[in-house]
């Protein structure tokens, strides 16, 4: 009853702060939105084609909102939809105020502003903060002459000696970081592709220009942003040699340590900056933090709590689908200090589905790893597609190829494709994604993998993810209940408390592909002689009376509320 009354208490505090404003100060409970926020990754090329171009759009976006609702997620994050020559997918932005032709109009943005209220969700941004496009009317200016206006908005240096480059800083997407520019008889810095200029954050100018950029996204209504590779803002200003590592990368390049172009501590400080024009708005700063080490990823909140709300832990995405291995690395995330951002996939990620798929479980274990990521303390963000199981679709020949890293780096770097695939909405021609030809092809996968048919299916992972959105909802303890692990010595099975002041969760995942019966002692935890409930389950059950043992087929699932 006390948890009914609580839970609908809170609903009506969250609501109610939400039907205010989309900015407007948190609930009562003094805790921001996106703390119990699940956000959802939007790639707009590839989710809902409202024109039959063959391309997503924002009016494709706005007609799938009731699903998001249904579905349960509290805010979309899209990626970049501003217009841009689409080297990078909208990660080479020439406008950062407006909306690419191909994705709509301001209008239509406005219109998905609107309606993503009405169905209680909140928009976030995506933030290219590193580089511009090198169409960008700034760049487009500083490659004219060494005098122009915004000359020192990029990073120009004159090459060593005769026909050298600068130093031997490399590009993360293949080649040296430098390019040549005959007019000026100069090289620019780019980390990304060559048509992604570094913006120079040394210059005030730059940052003067950067931040009104989130002033004009936020008062037209954006919850916040999605920063785009934040650690590489600055660069040694004396431009040192790194220092090669053993081996080789996937472009076949002596490894490097990135000491001088990358994580440079002037990044804390900008980053601190950008979060004081956010507070102006009560806005969320999310972080592309491609940390190494949780010392990292906990540098990213900030000494004082005053960088980032959420950097993105994407170390976990690297791990092999193993509980000490994940035991481990939840214990050091959940206990770095700030409040944890899980993320296990994106559109540079091989799909989980096909990342941890064993051809005879997959779909277990994409329910497994939902459990997993959605009932951790913290705020997961999801790709869009994970919650019909969508797999990789890796082009075959190189001549498919459109993710320029995938010509480069052919074969072992085929590129981010095969993650970016139509989301599949019903069988049939081009899994209700488009009318026209589809950008990239859908997979065969979506004749049992798409919305219309999971929906039907009260065993599908739709319902099962429908069924978890709905779980962190009801279930304060899966809110801001504290993280306590338990059996950390099970290495097949990964179990947890998700403990608040009147209630406790347990979760129980099988991470093996064999049977698992792993008893529990709940003394410890001050339960003498606990009774499980079970709220949600996956091909698992625990033993009758005071509860004990859970038997779990390979990747089963066990969530109970105990007392
Ligand atoms: C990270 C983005 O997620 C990726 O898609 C992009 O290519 C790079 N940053 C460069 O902007
Ligand atoms: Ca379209």
């Amino acid at each position: 009853m006390l948890k009914t009354m609580a839970a609908a208490l809170g609903a009506i505090l969250v609501f109610t702060s939400f039907a205010l404003g989309q900015r407007k100060a948190p609930n009562m409970t003094a805790e921001p939105w996106w703390k119990y926020a699940v956000i959802y990754e939007v790639y707009p090329r590839s989710f809902a084609d409202s024109n039959g171009d063959g391309i997503g759009d924002l009016r494709g976006i706005t007609s799938k909102l009731e699903y998001l609702q249904d579905l349960g997620v509290d805010a979309i994050w899209i990626t970049p939809c501003f217009p841009s020559p689409q080297v990078d997918f909208g990660y080479d932005v020439s406008d950062y105020e407006n909306i690419d032709p191909m994705y709509g109009t301001l209008a239509d943005f406005d219109r998905l502003l609107i309606e993503a209220k009405n169905h209680n969700i909140r928009v976030i941004l995506d933030f290219v903060v590193n580089h511009t496009s090198d169409q960008h009317k700034w760049f487009v200016d500083s490659k004219s002459s060494k005098t122009a206006e915004h000359r020192d908005w990029y990073i120009w240096r004159d090459g060593k000696g005769d026909g050298g480059l600068p130093n031997n800083w490399t590009s993360l997407f293949g080649g040296s970081a430098w390019k040549f520019d005959p007019t000026t008889g100069q090289y620019y810095y780019h980390f990304f592709y060559p048509e992604q200029p570094d913006l120079n954050w040394r210059n005030p100018a730059v940052e003067t220009a950067m931040f009104d950029v989130t002033r004009f996204w936020y008062k037209r209504g954006v919850a916040g942003f999605r920063l785009d590779a934040v650690d590489t803002l600055f660069e040694d200003p004396q431009l040192r040699d790194n220092t090669f590592l053993p081996g080789t990368d996937k472009f076949g390049r002596p490894n490097m340590d990135e000491k001088y172009n990358r994580r440079l501590p002037e990044v804390h400080t900008e980053l601190q900056r950008l979060r004081k024009v956010a507070d102006e708005y009560q806005a969320v700063l999310i972080g592309e933090t491609a940390t190494q080490d949780i010392n990292q990823l906990e540098a990213y909140y900030g000494e004082h709590g005053n960088e980032l709300q959420l950097p993105m832990d994407l170390e976990l995405k690297d791990l092999p689908l193993s509980a000490p291995f994940l035991r481990d690395h939840i214990a050091a995330v959940d206990g770095a200090g700030g409040w944890p951002t899980y993320v296990i996939s994106n559109h540079d990620i091989v799909r989980p589905y096909t990342r941890y798929g064993d051809g005879v479980h997959n779909d277990d274990i994409a329910k497994m790893m939902a459990a997993f990521y959605l009932t951790l303390r913290g705020t997961p963000i999801m790709y869009y597609g994970e919650e019909i199981g969508m797999e990789n679709n890796d082009p075959k020949r190189v001549e498919d190829v459109k993710d320029p890293i995938g010509k480069i780096g052919w074969p072992n770097e085929k590129g981010r494709d095969g993650e970016r695939t139509p989301m599949q909405w019903k069988a049939g021609p081009n899994a209700g994604f488009t009318s026209g030809v589809p950008w990239l092809p859908v997979p065969a996968s979506s004749s049992t993998h798409n919305v219309e048919a999971e929906q039907k299916d009260a065993t599908s992972i739709l319902i099962f993810y429908r069924k978890l959105l709905q779980l962190r909802k009801t279930e304060l303890a899966l809110r801001d209940g504290e993280y306590v692990a338990l059996n950390t010595s099970d290495p097949n099975i990964l179990s947890y408390l998700r403990r608040s002041k009147d209630e406790t969760v347990l979760v129980v995942l099988n991470i093996s592909a064999s049977k698992q019966r792993p008893h529990f002692d709940l003394t410890q935890q001050k339960f003498k002689s606990p009774r499980a409930t079970a709220l949600m389950q996956n091909r698992a059950s625990a033993n009758e009376g005071v509860f004990q043992t859970v038997t779990l087929e390979p990747y089963g699932v066990y969530i109970a509320e105990i007392k």
